[in-house]
């Protein structure tokens, strides 16, 4: 044990009318430890109130768990690599005795499953080492916002989006109507791709390397918070965020209808719109969601087999007590020569259909194709409709004229 405050007595673990971050380290090395040091040396940031030199193991630890929470430490820094297995135990450890210390794991190594690995054992930070003084002052930055600002509470609207069958185009529509409500109309807009693996927004928005999907956030909600949250999210250049699918062809990854419902009551505070490309079917996930979920957008085609399973799913949810009404029906790559009608589709549905998407093959295959994968700069017809759905949802954009210049400049059409 290390370093203590000897101005006491006072509160334990904050000096006098100042916001100095009380710091806890375990098993940092002679290094990173002499870095520390020499950080809280100068200036007022911080004070390191103990320095462990070992993980937490068991039982035999409670005592020192104890004296450590006697010390209310505002943040926990764990060195991962002199045993990675212990560091994470200890980790868990701390987050669920500590519930007030904010966690941040330190190692030299930065890959992808380590980073996953230590904010699923609850650190919320992860800082590479070396660790320089900004990379700190940033750090601990972060945490002490995370105390005194609350984060504004949005309640924003759930809006599911599924299709009739596969290749309805709903990544296609969710992730236009996503980019207009960001940049079009300003609206906090987070799109998160719920299928448990190979999801096509990331694919579809270039942003193929993310390290986080929905389903990591799910198995964290008993610790969701808006700066954890952050760490989550991809942000899309349109100001959109989006949360992926699990990367590559894993095993599907499971994760519980309560808990997909807990994720989205959470993400619902932090933005006005949510979107969610849903898969085809109704497996717990997707139950869930539309659980959660103001609107479910049925997206089909105007085919006989696509029409006949919207039909099927209107049957199936107001079976289950599903508010029907929530459900619209959306005709994408319609067209006038079709070989079913608007009408004949109403008839059979017997409900209104809530928005046709026209074929544009050419443009919309160039946007999937290019390297701006969201051209929201475009007048083409099929743009045009995203633009009337995107203002039925948010209203007409003030200063709607200006925009498609501005909007080719920031996607650097
Ligand atoms: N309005 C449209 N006009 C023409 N082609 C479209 C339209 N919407 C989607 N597509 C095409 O349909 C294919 C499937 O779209 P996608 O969004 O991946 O469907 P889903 O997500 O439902 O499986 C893509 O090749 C896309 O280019
Ligand atoms: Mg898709």
């Amino acid at each position: 044990m290390g370093t203590e405050n000897r101005t006491k007595p006072l509160e334990p673990g904050k000096m006098p009318g100042q916001e100095t971050i009380s710091l806890i380290t375990i098993c940092a090395d002679e290094d990173f430890a002499g870095r520390l040091r020499r950080f809280v040396a100068v200036g007022n940031v911080a004070q390191i109130r103990a320095e462990l030199q070992h993980y937490l193991s068991g039982e035999s630890d409670a005592g020192l768990i104890e004296q450590l929470n006697q010390k209310r430490p505002d943040v926990c820094i764990i060195d991962m690599d002199r045993d990675r297995e212990a560091a994470i135990r200890t980790a868990e450890r701390i987050r669920d005795t500590l519930t007030e210390t904010v966690l941040m794991a330190a190692s030299s190594d930065s890959k992808p499953d380590l980073i996953l690995q230590a904010m699923r054992a609850g650190c919320t930070e992860f800082l590479v080492k070396p660790v320089t003084r900004d990379q700190l002052l940033e750090a601990l930055a972060r945490t002490s916002g995370r105390k005194k600002e609350p984060h504004e509470t949005l309640n924003g609207q759930i809006l599911a989006m599924m299709g009739a069958k596969g290749g309805a185009g709903v990544t296609c529509l969710a992730i236009h109507l996503g980019g207009l409500l960001a940049q079009r109309h300003g609206r906090k807009t987070l799109l998160i791709d719920l299928h448990p693996n190979l999801g096509d927004v990331a694919l579809y928005l270039r942003q193929d390397r993310h390290p986080y999907s929905f389903y990591d956030l799910s198995e964290n909600t008993h610790r969701l918070d808006g700066d954890l949250l952050q760490g989550f999210l991809v942000r899309h250049p349109s100001g959109m965020d989006i949360l992926p699918a699990p990367e590559g062809i894993e095993p599907s990854r499971h994760v519980s209808g309560e808990a997909v419902k807990r994720t989205l009551q959470f993400l619902r505070q932090s933005y006005q719109f949510i979107l969610l490309d849903c898969p085809t079917g109704l497996a717990d996930v997707n139950t869930a969601a539309l659980d959660e979920a103001d609107n479910l957008y049925l997206v089909t085609t105007s085919e006989v087999p696509a029409v006949k399973n919207v039909a099927r799913y209107a049957d199936y949810l107001s079976h289950f007590s599903y508010p029907i009404e929530r459900m619209r029906v959306v005709i994408n790559r319609y067209s006038k020569g079709d070989a079913i009608s608007e009408a004949q589709i109403e008839k059979t549905l017997r409900r209104p259909i809530f928005w046709k998407v026209p074929n544009q093959y050419r443009e919309v295959i160039k946007v999937i194709n290019t390297g701006s994968p969201l051209d929201l700069g475009s007048t083409s017809e099929f743009m045009r409709s995203m633009m009337g759905w995107a203002d039925a949802l948010a209203g007409k954009p003030v200063a709607a004229k200006k925009e498609s210049k501005s909007f080719r400049r920031l996607l650097g059409g």
